[in-house]
């Protein structure tokens, strides 16, 4: 994901497996993801719910039960594992787990731990997310993400689902994109809690870092999965008429490098690895981001088509966090057509290529998604999925991209495009 409003002012190893130069290193990992409020269907006590059925907001329908995955999760499992993914990366839902403050479901905690043994047995490392963009709506009420409690509470939830999950956890991510809800819901205001204001949007940042350290400082404490957080991330590159606008832009782009992402890279400094996530590129002029031009190849959701983003912001991430090892935790398109997709991928898959042969530390490459989903205040217009869903019938329909990139995954090495 992006920021949809332009201008806001603002274990692995690194040798190859074989000769193939498009061979991806031996334990290199091969996943897709979804996230709860997405996919699992009726999660009505978080902040999102709650958004979605506001008068006034831009969300264009409500989620309602989505793809039902909180009672299909056997068979999507089993289908991402016959497709040959080797992990899953999912997120539990907070207001599930906790629906009142200090009040814990061991129904919900064991529906999660069934989540976990369908992955075990179908040989898929679990990768779960303890945040994936919702807050139950009692922390909501309590000033969410800009209130120093919320670092606190959400450590105390990250510790009980460690103690009570933990052992069946293949890799944690603490909090997904924390710099999209505190861009999006406290600066643009599309997001809940709907705020527009710089402090508050700053203030949100500093609460998520302190919310990851803590998190991560307790999970740390019982299990010894690799843990990280994950950031959205976009190319920035620069896009003047007159060269002497070139200092003007650049100091744009610095400020929205500040915002959106230098805190968290400094904060997962101590961590186990750090996701990439990646859609596309953003241009800036001396007045700030410019949209795309009329000419451009887009997507559905209007994003320049740019692969190669994904190289550009695998590279700044190494650089800034100071060699966290990389894993790609999303990365993905949403068009109508397929190949485009395959396209898409192949071309990022290139670019991941080439920062291993650079030396850098680059673990998986996850899809975003497994398939199409509730995606935010976009609804369901929006298709990102290898897999279609019919929304009448719940029936998945795997497209020629998952068959594509599952023989990639069992291969361990990219094919041309129309293999
Ligand atoms: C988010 C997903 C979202 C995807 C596509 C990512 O930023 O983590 O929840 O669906 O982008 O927009």
């Amino acid at each position: 994901m992006r920021p949809t409003s332009v201008n806001f002012m603002t274990s692995a190893n690194t040798a190859s497996t074989s000769s193939n130069p498009r061979s991806f290193p031996a334990g290199f990992t091969w996943g897709t993801a979804t996230a709860a409020h997405q996919v699992e269907g009726n999660n009505w006590n978080n902040d999102w719910w709650e958004w979605e059925h506001r008068v006034g907001t831009s969300v264009k329908e409500p989620s309602g039960d989505t793809c039902d995955h909180y009672n299909l999760y056997p068979q999507d499992i089993a289908m991402l594992a016959k497709l040959g993914f080797d992990n899953y990366r999912f997120s539990v839902e907070w207001s599930r787990i906790e629906p009142e403050d200090g009040e814990f479901s061991q129904a919900e905690i064991n529906h999660y731990r069934k989540v976990l043994e369908a992955c075990h047995e179908h040989n898929i490392t679990p990768v779960v997310t303890l945040h994936h963009f919702t807050t139950p709506r009692w922390v909501a009420a309590q000033g969410g993400w800009v209130n120093d409690t919320t670092a606190d509470l959400f450590a105390r939830f990250s510790e009980k689902v460690a103690k009570s999950l933990g052992d069946g956890v293949g890799k944690w991510c603490t909090i997904n994109e924390p710099n999209m809800v505190s861009t999006i819901g406290y600066l643009l205001g599309e997001f809940p809690p709907g705020t527009k204001s710089r402090e508050s949007r700053a203030k949100a940042n500093e609460v998520f870092c302190q919310a990851h350290i803590k998190a991560r400082d307790a999970v740390k404490s019982i299990s010894s999965a690799p843990l990280g957080i994950t950031l959205a991330m976009q190319e920035y590159t620069i896009n003047v008429d007159d060269e002497s606008h070139r200092e003007a832009a650049e100091g744009k782009r610095d400020m929205a490098w500040d915002g959106l992402e230098d805190c968290f890279l400094e904060a997962a400094k101590g961590d186990d690895y750090f996701g990439v996530q990646t859609y596309t590129r953003e241009r800036f002029n001396q007045d700030g981001r410019i949209q795309p031009d009329q000419d451009m190849r887009t997507t559905i959701m209007g994003y320049e088509f740019r692969p190669q983003a994904l190289e550009a912001c695998i590279r700044r991430a190494w650089d800034k966090t100071g060699h966290v090892p990389i894993i790609v935790t999303e990365n993905g398109i949403a068009t109508s057509d397929d190949a485009e997709r395959i396209e898409y991928v192949h071309g990022a898959l290139d670019g991941v290529l080439n920062c291993i042969q650079d030396g850098i530390d680059i673990r998986g490459y996850t899809y975003w998604s497994l398939m199409d989903n509730f995606e935010w205040m976009y609804g369901y217009g929006p298709t990102f999925g290898i897999v279609a869903v019919d929304w009448k019938t719940q029936v998945r329909t795997p497209r020629p991209s998952a068959s594509w990139l599952g023989r990639i995954a069992r291969g361990n090495a990219l094919l041309p495009r129309n293999a």
